[in-house]
């Protein structure tokens, strides 16, 4: 992918080149003042993005349309697929064809792997993949490497420990890929059952990436610089007596952060389920909530991106 974005499907971190990240990484802060509501603008005015959520989203649904909202477009879409006629029968191709006519911009959220990429095959305007199962969520990857760039002033030579789900959890899929661009030193921590994919580790081998693969959480916190963790993505065991075997394996408390550096950071894409005790919340630590936030600068830059928006 070229720094021109205009007219650009936004599928995998892996079409992303360092340079476009940075690029990416570098036009959200411009848009912070406008994510905040200090400063206005009709960037997008006239423009109309379409939001379509097969899969339940908080964070990623709100922050594209109040991203939208925030420079000045507007937004068609839904939250279920329950309210669409896709319940009748209606395949994803024909629904696709429908919000490239009514739209500018399409965010596409998916339990199929590969459903995004399918998607911007029927679509003459630019898809951006909010999630397709256990694939890629590529701009949670951006907003990752965002607030690591923010808060630590650089993404190279920092010690990023991934905890918890691996095998199914989209996010770090993409992060680790990200992270592999940026020699970054990577700690994969995990049950053995739901350690990172064959697949994504060969990968790194063969970029000459180093990498640990571990289940102790405790003995990797102190050389942590970020504390990445994951929830154990319940709904895509095919077994619950699989999910209950893992359930709950870890769990951060403000006991567990004695000897973790004091500029550590926390990250997590969120929904939370019992991976972070709330009191870690008021830790110097915690930078969840931050981090879901940067979600709105960053998917503004990618909207006005792909759109071709010039100030
Ligand atoms: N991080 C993330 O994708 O959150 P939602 O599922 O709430 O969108």
């Amino acid at each position: 992918m070229k720094k021109d974005f205009t007219g650009r499907d936004i599928i995998s971190i892996k079409d992303f080149s360092k340079t476009d990240i940075e690029h990416v990484i570098n036009a959200a802060k411009q848009m912070v003042p406008v994510a905040t509501g200090a400063r206005k603008t009709n960037l997008l005015n006239g423009k109309i993005l379409a939001t379509l959520f097969f899969e339940p989203s908080t964070r990623t649904r709100l922050s594209f349309e109040s991203a939208m909202n925030r420079l000045g477009g507007r937004i068609i879409g839904f939250a279920t697929s329950k309210a669409t006629s896709t319940e009748k029968g209606e395949t994803l191709a024909d629904t696709i064809k429908m919000a490239d006519a009514y739209s500018d911009v399409i965010v596409l959220r998916h339990p199929n792997e590969g459903a995004s990429r399918l998607a911007s095959e029927f679509s003459s305007k630019p898809v951006i993949n909010a999630g397709d199962g256990a694939g890629q969520h590529p701009t949670q990857t951006l907003l990752d490497l965002f607030t690591i760039k923010t808060e630590k002033k650089r993404i190279k030579r920092n010690n990023i420990v991934i905890v918890g789900d691996l095998k199914y959890g989209r996010t770090v899929h993409s992060l680790t890929y990200a992270l592999s661009m940026f020699n970054a030193t990577m700690t994969f921590i995990a049950p053995q059952t739901l350690q990172m994919p064959d697949e994504i580790l060969s990968d790194l081998k063969e970029k000459g990436i180093d990498f640990t693969l571990t289940n102790n959480l405790e003995s990797a916190i102190p050389d942590a610089d970020v504390l990445y963790i994951t929830r154990i993505q319940k709904e895509r065991f095919p077994d619950p007596e699989e999910y209950a075997k893992v359930s709950g394996i870890y769990r951060i408390n403000p006991d567990m952060l004695s000897n973790a550096k004091k500029d550590m950071i926390i990250m997590h894409p969120l929904p939370r389920i019992d991976e972070i005790a709330p009191e870690v919340d008021k830790t110097r630590h915690a930078l969840y909530f931050k981090q879901a936030f940067n979600g709105v600068p960053v998917r503004m830059a990618l909207l006005a991106l792909v759109l071709g928006a010039r100030r």
